[in-house]
């Protein structure tokens, strides 16, 4: 092969690359898929509903429907990663967030589970923000008994 066919054939492989793969860290595509509406700090816009996630956000992983939530809100279930850019992302921004609100026996996200759960995402995402935070309050108070 000529080594002047060679870059070609480099352009030709990337392109093929499925649009959905991300090959850079987890905060790069917080910063390139999240940062515009959630802010760098993660604050948000009470203006424009978008949700502060400091101090917030892990509590949702308490309970099994938060947990769903976190990923079929959707800002994540459908931004352009794969799967398992998808739990790399929450597994690394959830602690930085709020890593007080995570479950002491917090459980990474994995590639398979957000794979299921954005295939079972139901219709109707926003009500079950509420509850998440009512099934959350539920065992806390029934752990508190
Ligand atoms: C176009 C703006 C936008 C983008 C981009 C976006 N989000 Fe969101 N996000 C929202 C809004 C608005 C909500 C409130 C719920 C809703 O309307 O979907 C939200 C809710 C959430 C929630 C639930 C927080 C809560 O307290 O209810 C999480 C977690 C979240 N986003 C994470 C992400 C992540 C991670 C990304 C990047 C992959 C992302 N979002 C991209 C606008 C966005």
């Amino acid at each position: 092969m000529s080594v002047a066919a060679r870059p070609l054939l480099v352009a030709g492989a990337l392109a093929i690359l499925p649009l959905a793969v991300s090959a850079q860290p987890p905060e790069h595509d917080f910063l390139q898929f999240c940062v515009g509406c959630h802010r760098l700090d993660g604050s948000g816009s009470a203006q424009n509903g978008v949700p502060d996630m400091r101090g917030v956000v892990g509590r949702f992983l308490r309970g099994p429907t938060g947990r769903a939530f976190v990923v079929q809100v959707a800002g994540v279930a459908q931004a352009p990663l794969d799967d398992a850019a998808i739990a790399a992302l929450l597994n690394w921004l959830l602690p930085r967030m709020d890593a007080d609100g995570l479950p002491d026996d917090f459980q990474p996200y994995t590639a398979a589970e957000v794979a299921h759960l954005r295939a079972t995402r139901p219709g109707d995402v926003p009500a079950l923000r509420q509850r998440a935070l009512d099934e959350v309050a539920a065992l806390e108070a029934g752990a508190a008994r």
